[in-house]
């Protein structure tokens, strides 16, 4: 294991995980005494759209993967229309290798809460909603628990801390389904329908909960806006790059001495991140990894000093996505992995749309395949063309993201395909396993 030199333990940013190491800071009382709902007072004091304002100066970019200006984002909400407005946080983390939005709700769940009632303020939402996802159980009694104490507090109800402003939070469990991370299917859910994406445009913004104005934003974006009304837009941008501001939380899980969540400004790259993490586990070098869970393209050791910020991963090939830093060893199959990525989209493709339903089951097949000793070359082209008819032909990013792992693969790691259809590789299923798709 290696042990980060201090230039690489600078890289270091904790601010949305700085109180995840007290004791109780889950509790209302600890989390005050931590600087606790200081910004929702001062944010109080502001005009609502002084707050959209300092969320555009910073340069805040939705955490959830796509990297969506969260100031613009609120901005869209129409003022003076007359309809409710709601706040949605979309907590449904469900992206393979993403660990960033649990922890913090479960050590953390007050600072998120704050960020709702100062973006639901902003927003003029007198209802907000945190959508968890189902199999967090933990970390949803967390945030009931943080809820039931706010409102005690007099930060949740009528007339907010004396501001006259009203404001109503529920926390929502799903039912474990990945498609309700999508915002349109998560919405859907909530309303009490099968979830399912909804066609954008309109976006949320315009026609979201019930058909009114709404606010999608992830848990860490929504979390990130109390230390921005506190420290303000500048101190933000003072972390990252010149596109991509603050800190980030990255999740780094796999062939690693310490994985973990490392938050560090943006712009941070795989080597630096491996330091902090004690390095790789020994006997394993690093042959690829994903830059933001299993929708983003893989990369290689190639590209371990690409700065991981939105436009520094997408100028290698790739997405920021999520951050979740899934690292892989020559100890490892690429072929296999995207297998294994590929049965998860297979079985949370929603089926409403042909290229994503019919797509990723005739995937999986020919994986299962190639993966018995059977495959032949042709398969490769037909992985390809498949993937050519999901890219940019399905109805929602699940479709998309499915085929990421299969064409940067095919592209990096083309020869271990070849290894196992040429006979060199020793097939990894039986025959057995090559049906039931
Ligand atoms: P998107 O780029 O289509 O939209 C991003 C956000 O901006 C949405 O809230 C959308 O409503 C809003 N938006 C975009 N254009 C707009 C406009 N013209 N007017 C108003 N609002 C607008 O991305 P999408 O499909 O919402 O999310 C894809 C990302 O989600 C992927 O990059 C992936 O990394 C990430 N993801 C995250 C997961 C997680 O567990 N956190 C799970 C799966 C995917
Ligand atoms: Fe459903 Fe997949 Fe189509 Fe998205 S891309 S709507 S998950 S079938």
């Amino acid at each position: 294991m290696t042990t980060p030199r201090p230039e690489t333990l600078a890289k270091l940013t904790p601010v949305l995980t700085k109180r995840w190491l007290s004791p109780d800071a889950w509790r209302i009382g600890t989390y005050e005494k931590l600087d606790g709902y200081a910004a929702l007072r001062k944010a109080l004091r502001a005009h609502p759209d002084d707050l959209i304002q300092l969320i555009k100066d910073s340069g805040l970019r939705g955490r959830g993967g796509a990297g969506f200006p969260t100031g613009l984002k609120w901005g869209f909400i129409p003022q003076g229309d007359g309809k409710p407005h709601y706040l949605v946080v979309n907590a449904d983390e469900g992206e393979p290798g993403t660990c960033k939005d649990l922890p913090l709700m479960t050590h953390d769940p007050h600072s998120l809460v704050e960020g709702v009632i100062i973006a639901s303020y902003a927003i003029r939402a007198n209802r907000a909603y945190i959508y968890i996802r189902g199999e967090a159980v933990h970390a949803a009694r967390r945030l009931r628990n943080a809820v039931q104490e706010a409102y005690a507090r007099g930060y949740l109800g009528k007339n907010v801390l004396g501001s006259g402003f009203d404001l109503d939070l529920v926390v929502h469990s799903g039912a474990g389904a990945y498609i309700c991370g999508e915002e349109t299917a998560l919405l859907d859910s909530l309303e009490g329908f099968r979830g399912q994406p909804r066609l954008r445009p309109p976006f949320p913004a315009t026609h979201g909960l019930y058909a009114s104005p709404t606010v999608v934003n992830n848990v860490g974006t929504i979390a990130s806006v109390p230390y921005i009304v506190l420290g303000g837009a500048d101190w933000w941008k003072s972390m990252g790059t010149e596109k991509s501001s603050g800190p980030m939380i990255y999740s780094l899980s796999g062939r690693v001495a310490n994985p973990g969540q490392y938050e560090c400004s943006m712009g941070v790259t795989l080597r630096e991140l491996l330091e902090l993490a004690g390095g790789m586990q020994p006997g394993h070098t690093l042959k690829f990894w994903t830059p933001g869970g299993s929708s983003t393209p893989l990369l290689t050791a190639e590209h371990l000093d690409v700065p991981l910020d939105f436009e520094s991963v997408a100028a290698a090939g790739s997405i920021l996505g999520t951050t979740a830093t899934q690292i892989f060893s020559d100890q490892d199959c690429p072929v296999y992995a995207t297998y294994r990525w590929l049965e998860f989209y297979h079985h949370e493709s929603c089926g409403k749309c042909t290229p994503c339903r019919e797509g990723n089951y005739w995937m999986v097949r020919v994986y299962r395949r190639i993966l018995a000793g059977q495959g032949t070359h042709e398969d490769l082209d037909t992985l390809l063309d498949t993937c050519d008819n999901i890219l940019g032909r399905s109805f929602c990013g699940l479709g998309d993201g499915a085929t990421s792992s299969v064409t940067s693969s095919l592209t990096y790691f083309k020869q271990d395909y070849l290894d196992y259809i040429e006979g060199r590789t020793a097939p990894k299923l039986s025959d057995k396993q090559l049906v039931g798709a």
